[in-house]
């Protein structure tokens, strides 16, 4: 049995009193921890103190938005995947579309990240999905076989074991388009069938989260499909009754 997980993806927004409002009302309403859905939130780096202090007796994890590839240099604005484990931080989203689009992250850089955050013992989130002009020309299973095979191909499978997968189609991000249940459950079942091919056992028990305009009235539709695990949350995740809506709309 999988259990589902909700990530909030903050990307660049906030202040001190927006995270603390933010948080506050989460760790009120997300006291308890939930045997069905676990939930990580990613606020920009400079955040994670703050964060860290709000959550500690709280089920909620904490989690970051990107980290470098090497452990430590000449990198100037850069974070370590080190650095964030002396934060807590449980999971590090990587390889976002926004990342690849706007800093040119290429598929062996993101392969090489997630190897620095499984070296830290701490979970990548790895993102994939195509453009819509990939949709288009039919190509959006092969972009995202390249995509996760660029990982797996780089990373001893047996530590790929807790990490996470989010589809998030790019033409659904921040767009108000969400992918339908049957768009998104076909990726995801696609995507299950990759890792398969390399180990059955961890397909089985990979989380593949969906990304891409969820929000509190598309979520639950998204959630009950089969291989559809729970979700990376952007825009909505900024909202706090929203956001513990769609938490709280994990069903199985
Ligand atoms: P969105 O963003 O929910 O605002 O579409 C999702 C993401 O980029 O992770």
């Amino acid at each position: 049995m999988r259990r589902s997980l909700v990530a909030a993806n903050w990307k660049m927004h906030g202040s001190r009193e927006f995270v603390e409002e933010l948080l506050g009302a989460l760790t009120r309403e997300l006291a308890t921890q939930s045997e069905e859905v676990e939930i990580v939130v990613c606020p920009p780096s400079p955040y994670l103190s703050l964060c860290k202090e709000i959550l500690r007796s709280s089920p909620v994890l904490l989690g970051a938005q990107n980290a470098h590839e090497a452990s430590s240099g000449a990198y100037t604005g850069e974070v370590a995947a080190q650095m964030l484990n002396d934060f807590d931080v449980a999971m590090v989203i990587i390889g976002h579309s926004e990342r690849r689009a706007l800093f040119a992250e290429t598929d062996a850089q993101i392969a090489a990240k997630c190897q620095s955050v499984v070296a830290q013992g701490m979970s990548p989130i790895l993102c994939v999905g195509e453009t819509l002009q990939e949709r288009e020309a039919g190509q959006a299973e092969a972009v995202v076989a390249r995509q996760l095979n660029a990982v797996l191909e780089a990373l001893p499978i047996a530590s790929m074991s807790d990490a996470v997968i989010a589809y998030e189609p790019v033409w659904a991000i921040g767009t108000g388009k969400t992918a339908t249940p049957a768009q998104a459950q076909e990726m995801h079942a696609f995507i299950r069938s990759l890792l398969a091919k390399r180990d059955s056992v961890m397909a089985e028990n990979m989380r593949i989260l969906y990304g891409g305009s969820v929000n509190a009235s598309n979520a639950a539709q998204l959630f009950a499909e089969q291989d559809i695990d729970g979700g990376l949350v952007g825009g909505a995740s900024l909202k706090p009754e929203e956001f513990i809506t769609i938490c709280k709309s994990v069903s199985k």
